[in-house]
């Protein structure tokens, strides 16, 4: 279909997919994956009926097919309480407007790889994710085997947050999935261990601070009425001395 080694120096160009692109998109698609998708799928891909795609050609091929896929993503917006991922968000309980935009395929043919063609098409998800205000990240599913393509989410900046076993049913045998996302728009995971240790710290510190100044407020009482000043300010700078030398005799007060 594509013999790209004829292509000395390709000019690659980002478009959306097109109802003219059907065909193609249903044999890379075919040559690159395991699962076989329904006729429905490509359909919706190709007219975005609920699917929204971006897909990559080569201007420098020659004839028709400097218009033709040399790679694609697809991607469908859903709404965040309704996906197995919802309770892995920050999200406000109140809120029942928030979205994900989950990655359903991305693949570049063979010949095309390694020229960042897969990273500019996740770049264009995830600018169009978060110029949906309610969306809160991007996430999809890798098969475990597939080291290439858990690199490359690495490599984004996508955060591994769950092994899902047997996730994956293809010909007969079970395979586990790593679940990918991308936060975006203020969207974080609920609590990780880190932030826990540092609330407990914060917590401790602030409780520190309070029983401190009990104990002042207690030592303060026990000073003569005369040593104390009218100003608040001057009291306390007076206090402090006293910490610092304390034998000093020096309530200055005025
Ligand atoms: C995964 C895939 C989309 C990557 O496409 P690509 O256009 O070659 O990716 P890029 O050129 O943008 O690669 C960006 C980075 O990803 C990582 N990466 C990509 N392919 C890799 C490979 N084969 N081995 C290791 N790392 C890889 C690298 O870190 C690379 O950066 P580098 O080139 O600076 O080293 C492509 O291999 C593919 O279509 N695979 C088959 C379909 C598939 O598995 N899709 C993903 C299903 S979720």
């Amino acid at each position: 279909m594509v013999d790209p080694k004829a292509q000395l120096c390709p000019n690659i160009v980002y478009r959306p997919i097109m109802p003219s692109d059907l065909e193609v998109l249903e044999q890379i698609h075919a040559d690159l994956f395991p699962i076989r998708y329904e006729s429905e799928f490509f359909l919706n891909v190709v007219n975005g009926y609920d699917i929204v795609s971006w897909g990559a050609v080569d201007r420098n091929r020659p004839g028709c097919q400097s218009d033709e896929l040399i790679g694609f993503v697809t991607t469908r917006t859903i709404p965040a309480k309704e996906s197995e991922i919802a309770d892995m968000l920050r999200c406000d309980s109140s809120r029942t407007d928030q979205t994900l935009v989950y990655i359903l395929t991305l693949g570049v043919v063979e010949s095309y790889r390694s020229l960042g063609i897969a990273t500019s098409l996740i770049r264009e998800v995830i600018k169009y994710a978060s110029n949906i205000p309610t969306c809160r990240a991007v996430y999809l599913h890798v098969i475990a085997y597939n080291d290439p393509a858990i690199r490359f989410y690495q490599k984004m900046m996508f955060k591994c947050i769950q092994r899902l076993s047997n996730f994956y049913y293809i010909k007969g045998q079970h395979y586990d999935s790593y679940l990918f996302l991308y936060y975006i728009n203020g969207g974080r995971s609920p609590c990780s261990p880190l932030e826990l240790v540092t609330a407990l710290a914060t917590y401790v510190r602030s409780l520190f601070k309070s029983l401190t100044a009990k104990i002042w407020k207690k030592e303060e009482k026990k000073v003569p009425r005369w040593f104390k000043c009218k100003d608040t300010s001057c009291l306390l700078v007076t206090q402090n001395k006293r910490i610092i030398t304390t034998d000093s005799t020096g309530f200055q007060c005025v």
